[in-house]
């Protein structure tokens, strides 16, 4: 697929997603491609993606990881320096505490869960991403969930559910609750790294996890 092509598409589930819910039908666009092959194309986009400055100092971009028909989708803010060298999401101690997380409701990423980042490229000593870059690599990540359609969305940390969200409140008031994205029930969360400095958020992380088990166990049994 050629660069033009893709981005119509990308622009086409962009528009899908603000104007209706995420079907679970096949899109308006019928791709000639299976969904594994646009989640592939997508990730090649991604590797070689230069469309904002994050990519003059990246060493790996990471598109994300994760099966193609997940029950949860991870969103978190953006790679870490072991996440750019290895070019995969959450592969340091945040990832590793995260995996626990997951694994305490009977999720992971090799089978169920597709961890992805608002972000796809480390910023300069971990800033929080600017604007500009946010809304440079949205579409991927709105594309990304489009060809999953997870059943449901977890968003870990402020950035993450504040941006999925288009919501400027606080993550103490973002979790506890279950949102809408698109049709998606989507459960925010603190980010795994300010629970490591922070064991006070312990239980409300656990509370969060428990409301998203449930969120999915009603979903299977609907
Ligand atoms: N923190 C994130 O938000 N994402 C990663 O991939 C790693 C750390």
């Amino acid at each position: 697929m050629h660069d033009r092509q893709l981005w119509d598409l990308l622009y086409d589930v962009e528009e899908l997603l603000t104007q209706q819910e995420i079907s679970r039908e096949p899109w308006r666009v019928q791709p000639r491609m299976t969904r594994e092959q646009q989640l592939e194309q997508l990730a090649r986009e991604i590797a070689s993606c230069r469309r904002c400055s994050l990519s003059e100092g990246r060493h790996c971009s990471v598109p994300g990881q994760g099966p193609v028909d997940p029950e949860v989708m991870v969103v978190g803010e953006a790679p870490g320096s072991q996440e750019d060298q290895q070019g995969l999401p959450f592969v340091g101690a945040a990832g590793q505490y995260l995996d626990k997380w997951l694994a305490a409701i009977q999720l992971d990423r090799r089978s169920n869960v597709f961890i992805g980042n608002i972000i796809k490229c480390r910023p300069p000593n971990n800033r929080d991403p600017l604007p500009a870059e946010q809304d440079a690599c949205l579409p991927y990540l709105k594309a990304q969930t489009a060809l999953l359609k997870p059943k449901s969305i977890l968003c870990v940390g402020r950035i993450a559910a504040q941006i999925m969200l288009g919501s400027s409140d606080g993550i103490g008031r973002l979790r506890g609750t279950i949102h809408d994205y698109s049709g998606i029930p989507l459960v925010a969360t603190y980010h795994p790294s300010g629970v490591l400095r922070n064991p006070e958020y312990r239980r409300p992380v656990w509370d969060d996890l428990r409301l998203l088990r449930t969120l999915l166990d009603r979903q299977t049994h609907a």
